[in-house]
């Protein structure tokens, strides 16, 4: 079985010592693949320089709603010169924070840096990976208003099923990680038993969110087969069909082919 693991950030301090040997612990159990997000300009070039030195992982740029702070008329210039390299394959991650952001100035200045870098992704072709939080509502208002001839997954999905059926009318894909496997969560079984299959990502967002058995303790890509094993319970399939579909729907999304 062969699986990808669409968005982790194992640029993270928390990996830079056992980097080599944590990807390789995901391949020996089938993730062959993964997509690191930058959330800023520095982890964005951080996310490509680790992309061009390993086969079977890839690179998302994109300034994070988090991180805009520092986002001037010049860095779209420079996401579009991060985004040539051939091993990005996604403008990520980007979007709405406003569970940390209650400022409405703030968050205005989160919408106009989203559509700007949506922008991006329109220019380039490339899907967008999108940080949702808490903004439910202006984020599918942006995306029915900015998002025409743009493709994407709505990543870490948190929102309402009502919503979700909307996005994947529109043909966005929603991602789903650890907190999809915790007690506590809530309508997301009851979403992913909606799901249309090829609306379906699996990721970790490592080093964040590991799933059970081992919530609390750093994530990592060879822990998304845990999703996905949640993902078979819940929709009473084999895992061998959710790696199969979960696969092929990142490799449509992302266009990425096996190095
Ligand atoms: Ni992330």
């Amino acid at each position: 079985m062969k699986f990808i693991d669409t968005h982790c950030h194992l640029n993270d301090e928390k990996f830079s010592v056992d980097l080599i040997e944590t990807f390789e612990r995901a391949k020996n159990i089938g993730v062959n693949r993964i997509i690191n997000f930058g959330d800023t300009l520095k982890s964005s070039a951080a996310v490509v320089e680790l992309a061009e030195k390993f086969v079977g992982m890839f690179a998302g740029v994109g300034v994070h709603p988090e991180e805009i702070a520092d986002f001037d008329k010049n860095s779209a210039e420079k996401i579009i010169e991060l985004a040539k390299n051939k091993k990005v394959v996604a403008i990520g991650e980007i979007g709405l924070d406003y569970y940390w952001e209650k400022d409405s100035e703030k968050r205005l200045q989160q919408q106009k840096i989203f559509i700007e870098q949506l922008e991006i992704a329109r220019q380039l072709n490339l899907p967008v990976c999108i940080h949702e939080r808490e903004a439910h509502g202006d984020a599918l208002k942006i995306l029915k208003s900015e998002g025409k001839n743009l493709r994407g997954v709505m990543h870490c999905y948190s929102g309402s099923l009502e919503m979700a059926r909307e996005l994947w009318k529109m043909g966005w894909l929603t991602g789903f990680d650890g907190p999809l496997t915790f007690k506590n969560s809530a309508k997301l079984p009851e979403i992913v038993k909606a799901a249309p299959r090829e609306m379906i990502l699996i990721e970790t967002d490592s080093p964040y969110l590991a799933p059970v058995p081992n919530r609390g303790k750093r994530n990592e890509p060879s822990f998304v087969v845990d999703v996905a094993k949640k993902i078979a319970e819940i929709r009473n399939e084999t895992l061998e069909e959710v790696a199969q579909y979960t696969t092929e729907n990142a490799e449509r999304l992302y266009n990425i082919k096996e190095e």
